[in-house]
């Protein structure tokens, strides 16, 4: 692994990331259908974003929700999205996103942070697990609501 850095977006990491590239078959789970309600309701000034950057490349991207007000408990110390550019998946990229993610949470005062995902190959479950994520439940659209406790 490289000189792996978090840093904000701007102009031109935003670029990169809408330029990431997927493996065959992860697009499906791209978008659990309880992040497309919840992000109807979801406060801009409660959302955390950053780039992963390997020297001057951008490799990753991180997003999560902050707010303990947020109507559904697992939406309120929630990570977003994770994505790691097809070329550097398998890497530790998306761990240590994870990690910034998880230091971003304790220094806001969360004492959890849950992910949602839909389980089946080709998505991202195997990789939550590894990073420390278990499962606690379910939505009722049948995707997995998983924790790390913090
Ligand atoms: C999920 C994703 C972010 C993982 O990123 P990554 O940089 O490849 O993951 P890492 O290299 O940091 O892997 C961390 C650990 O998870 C494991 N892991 C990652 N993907 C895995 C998979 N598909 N199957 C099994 N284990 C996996 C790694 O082996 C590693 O384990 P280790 O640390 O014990 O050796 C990446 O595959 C991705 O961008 N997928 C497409 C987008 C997506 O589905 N995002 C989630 C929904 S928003």
């Amino acid at each position: 692994m490289g000189d792996l850095r978090l840093v904000e977006l701007s102009a031109t990491t935003i670029v990169a990331v809408n330029n990431f590239s997927l493996k065959p078959g992860q697009e499906e789970f791209l978008s659990p259908v309880s992040y497309g309600i919840a992000a109807t309701v979801v406060n801009p000034q409660t959302s955390w974003q950053r780039v992963v950057v390997d020297g001057d490349e951008v490799v990753g991207f991180v997003s999560a929700n902050f707010d303990p007000d947020f109507p559904q408990e697992h939406f309120r110390s929630v990570l977003w999205r994770i994505n790691v550019d097809a070329d550097e998946q398998g890497r530790g990229v998306g761990r240590f996103a994870v990690d910034g993610l998880l230091d971003e949470a304790r220094s806001r005062g969360m004492d959890h942070v849950n992910v949602i995902y839909e389980a089946g190959s080709g998505g991202p479950e195997k990789f939550f697990e590894r990073v420390g994520f278990t499962p606690v439940g379910e939505t009722e659209y049948g995707e997995v609501i998983a924790e790390i406790r913090l």
